[in-house]
C-alpha cells in the first residue's frame, strides 16, 4: 500500500528528529493487522452493495507532507506531539488502555487511518458510491489562518481542485464532484471568509469556492445555513480496542456515585459583560458559598432535602486550553456529576459535549446550534428531550432564571431515564482505536455512522442531480 510506504518515509523523518519511535512500531504492527484481517473479516462478506468507496490517490503534500513540518506552523502549537498512535496521540499514561492525549485538529488522519480497515473499499472509481479526498485541509489551512499565507486564504483548496481536473479528470466528471467528500477538522467558520472581503477578515474559503460547492464536507461544527457540510462528533479520549475495554467503561460509568448536580469544565466569563459563562461562574461561585456559610440559603435546602448531591456546583478551570490533552482533569469530575453544562464560547459548539456523553453525564444545551442544529446523524434531533437538557440563555442572562432550579425540578426517576439514553449514546460519539476488535466492530461508533450518512446524503444528492 502506497500509504504505509510514504507514511514509513515520514516515520523516519520522526526518528531524524528523535520524535517517534513508537509511532513507526505502532504503524507496522497496524498493518500487520489490516492485512491479516483483510482476509479474516467477516464483515468484508457485508453486503458493500451501494456502499462502495475509493480513495483517491493524492499526492503526499496534500496529506503526508503536512504532517511533516508538525513543529513549524509559525504561531499555532508544535502538534507533533499528537500525531502517534496515528492522530489518537499518546496515551494517557503507559498503563492505559483506552485513553489518549488526542487533538481534535487530527480528525483529519484519524478518518484516514479508519478508513483503510473500511470493509467495502475499491480500487475502481467506476463502481465506487463516494470518493474519498484524503487531503488533510484543516491542517493545510494553518498557513492561511496563522502563517504566511494569510493574505491569499482565497487560494485555499484551489492547487487541490487542479490536481483533480488534471489528474484522471474522469473521476471527477462521472458525477461533478457530488460524490466525493472529505474530512475539515476545524469549525466550517474558518473555511468560510466570502471571497468578496478585501482584506481578508478570518478564515479560508474553502467552502465558499464554487470549484467545491459539489463536495460534502466533514466538519466538527457546521454554520447555521450548511450547504456543503455536514457535522460529525470532536474526537474525545476514548478509543477502546476491544469489547472488555470498552463494557469496562460502560460498567464504571453506571456505577459511578454522582455527588454534584452540575459541572462546568470550560473557561471565559470572567469579563464583565454578561454572558452565559459568566452567569454560570456566578451561580456557581454563589452556590458553594452560601451551602457552605448560609444555612438558611436556597442551595442548603436543596442538599438537605435531597441528600443524593454533597454538592451543587463545580467548576473545572480549563482556560488557556490546559485540559486540551489532559483527560484527567475533567472526565473524574465529570464522571461525578449528574449534569454538564455546554455553554457556548468563541463558537457554539465545544468538543466536551462529547466528553460529557462519554462520561454519562447529562448534557445541558443553552443554545440549538450547540448540538441539535448539527448531529443529526450521530445524535437524532428528535431525542433531544431524553438525553438533554435545553435551557435557553437569554432566560439565564437576562431573565435571572436560576439554572439550579431548572435541574433540581427533574424528578429522579427521570433523571434516571436521561442517563441511560445518554449511555445509550457513548458507542455512536466514540471514535474507536483502529484495528480493534471484531467484536467491537460490531458497535456502530461515530466513524461508521459519519459513512452511513456520507452514503446516503451522495445518494440522494446523485438523485437529485440525475433527476434534473
Ligand atoms: C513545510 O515544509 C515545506 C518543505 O520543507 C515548506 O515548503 C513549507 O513552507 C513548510 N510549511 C510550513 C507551514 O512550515
Ligand atoms: C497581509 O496584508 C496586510 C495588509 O495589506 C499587511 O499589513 C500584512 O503584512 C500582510 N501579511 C503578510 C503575512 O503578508
Ligand atoms: C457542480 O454540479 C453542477 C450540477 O449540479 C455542475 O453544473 C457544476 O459544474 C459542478 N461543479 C463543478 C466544479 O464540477
Ligand atoms: C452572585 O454573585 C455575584 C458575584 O459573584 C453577585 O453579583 C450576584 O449578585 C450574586 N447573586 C446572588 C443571587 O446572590
Ligand atoms: C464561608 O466559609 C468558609 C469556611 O467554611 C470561609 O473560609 C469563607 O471565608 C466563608 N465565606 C464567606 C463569604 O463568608
Ligand atoms: C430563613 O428563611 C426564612 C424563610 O424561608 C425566613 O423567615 C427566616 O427569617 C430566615 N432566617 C435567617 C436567619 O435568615
Amino acid at each position: 500500500m502506497a500509504f504505509w510506504t510514504q507514511i514509513t518515509t515520514i516515520f523516519f523523518f520522526f526518528i531524524k528528529t528523535h520524535l517517534f519511535l513508537l509511532f513507526i512500531i505502532n504503524s507496522a504492527s497496524s498493518q500487520r493487522i489490516l492485512n491479516t484481517e483483510s482476509t479474516s473479516n467477516p464483515t468484508t462478506t457485508e453486503d458493500c452493495n451501494n456502499r462502495w468507496i475509493h480513495i483517491r490517490n493524492l499526492p503526499s503534500r496534500f496529506n503526508l507532507d503536512l504532517l511533516s513540518n508538525c513543529s513549524e506552523y509559525p504561531i499555532f502549537d508544535d502538534f507533533c506531539p499528537y500525531l502517534a498512535n496515528h492522530g489518537l496521540g499518546q496515551k494517557t499514561h503507559p498503563k492505559s488502555r483506552s485513553w489518549y492525549r488526542t487533538d481534535s485538529l487530527l480528525l483529519e488522519l484519524i478518518f484516514h487511518r479508519r478508513i483503510l480497515e473500511y470493509p467495502c473499499l475499491t480500487n475502481d472509481p467506476n463502481v465506487a458510491n463516494a470518493i474519498y479526498l484524503p487531503y488533510y485541509a484543516a491542517i493545510d489551512s494553518l498557513r492561511y489562518l496563522y502563517g504566511p499565507d494569510v493574505n491569499s486564504s482565497f487560494l485555499h483548496g484551489l492547487e487541490l481542485f487542479d490536481f483533480l481536473q488534471s489528474d484522471e479528470p474522469g473521476i471527477w466528471k462521472r458525477n461533478m464532484g457530488h460524490d466525493h467528500f472529505l474530512v475539515m477538522a476545524r469549525p466550517a467558520w474558518d473555511f468560510s471568509q466570502p471571497l468578496s472581503n478585501d482584506p481578508p477578515i478570518w478564515g479560508t474559503s474553502f467552502l465558499e469556492l464554487p470549484e467545491f460547492y459539489n463536495v460534502t464536507a466533514l466538519v466538527p461544527e457546521g454554520r447555521a445555513w450548511p450547504w456543503q457540510e455536514q457535522a460529525v462528533p470532536y474526537p474525545t479520549s476514548f478509543h477502546p480496542q476491544n469489547l472488555a475495554f470498552f463494557e469496562a467503561w460502560i460498567q464504571r460509568v453506571k456505577r459511578s456515585r454522582r455527588t454534584n448536580l452540575m459541572l462546568f469544565a470550560g473557561g471565559g466569563g470572567i469579563g464583565a459583560t454578561p454572558n452565559i459563562r459568566r452567569s454560570i461562574r456566578n451561580e456557581c461561585e454563589n452556590s458553594s458559598i452560601s451551602s457552605n456559610n448560609n444555612s438558611n440559603s436556597s442551595s442548603f435546602n436543596i442538599l438537605e432535602k435531597n441528600g443524593m448531591y454533597s454538592k451543587i456546583c463545580d467548576v473545572v478551570d480549563c482556560s488557556n486550553g490546559i485540559c486540551e490533552h489532559d483527560p484527567i482533569r475533567y472526565m473524574r469530575p465529570m464522571l461525578q456529576a449528574t449534569f454538564c453544562l455546554q455553554p457556548p464560547g468563541d463558537t457554539p459548539t465545544r468538543r466536551s459535549t462529547f466528553d460529557a456523553i462519554i462520561a454519562g453525564c447529562i448534557p445541558v444545551f443553552f443554545e440549538e446550534m450547540t448540538a441539535k442544529m448539527q448531529y443529526g446523524w450521530h445524535l437524532p434531533e428528535d431525542k433531544y428531550a431524553e438525553f438533554s437538557v435545553f435551557i435557553p440563555k437569554e432566560e439565564v442572562v437576562f431573565k435571572g432564571l436560576k439554572i439550579l432550579d431548572v435541574l433540581m425540578g427533574i424528578p429522579r426517576s427521570e433523571v434516571r431515564r436521561m442517563r441511560e439514553s445518554v449511555m445509550e449514546l457513548i458507542p455512536r460519539v466514540m471514535y474507536r482505536r483502529h484495528g480493534s476488535s471484531l467484536g467491537l466492530r460490531t458497535k456502530k461508533d461515530a466513524f461508521d455512522v459519519a459513512i452511513d450518512g456520507t452514503l446516503q446524503r451522495i445518494k440522494d444528492r446523485l438523485a437529485n442531480v440525475l433527476d434534473r
